[in-house]
């Protein structure tokens, strides 16, 4: 195989995520509202990329993800930290990729068409706000050209959420 073979898909899909952030900053705007941007982004994710059948946020509450907007299938709602791939990548914070749910030990199935995944997680300066999940119905859809795209969609979804965290100073906040 020529080397001109091996980078095609890789940018094939480096142009899609490129579109897909682009999309997303647009979409999001200067809006900073975490559901709101959550469920545009699923959206957005749901529609633009092929092959896959859910798209969702799980937020971080206490010792558990909360499910949060989705795209797909009614999904369970609550996972303790450090179980299945989700509970995983938010107690390791780190992405995870499976290439086969069924060789992953400890998988949760919330829709048994999901054969692979990829689960990124949502850290804010170090704090985690929960974990963004994409399914595929195909094994092995997700490979390192994913992680990186999937993680720069994240990074525009948190640039959204960055200054959430500072205290309203605002003369509105003083009077109430
Ligand atoms: N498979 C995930 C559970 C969430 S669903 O796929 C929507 C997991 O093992 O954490």
């Amino acid at each position: 195989m020529n080397s001109l073979a091996t980078t095609e898909p890789r940018s094939a899909k480096y142009a899609l995520y490129q579109e897909i952030c682009e999309q997303l900053q647009e979409l999001l705007g200067d809006e900073k509202n975490f559901i709101a941007n959550a469920a545009n982004t699923s959206a957005l994710l749901f529609q633009s990329l092929p092959d896959v059948n859910w798209v969702g946020f799980y937020i971080a509450d206490g010792k558990h993800l909360v499910l949060g907007p989705f795209q797909g299938k009614p999904a369970c709602v609550r996972i303790p930290f450090g179980k299945g791939v989700c509970g995983t990548s938010a107690a390791r914070r780190k992405t995870i990729v499976v290439p086969d749910v069924n060789a992953f030990p400890g998988h949760i199935f919330c829709d048994t068409a999901s054969k692979s995944e990829i689960v990124v997680p949502l850290l804010n300066w170090g704090r985690l706000l929960g974990v963004l999940d994409i399914d595929s119905a195909s094994l092995n859809r997700f490979d390192d050209d994913d992680k990186e795209g999937v993680e720069s969609v994240v990074a525009v979804f948190l640039a959204s959420q960055v200054t959430n965290d500072l205290p309203d100073l605002s003369e509105e906040a003083a009077v109430s």
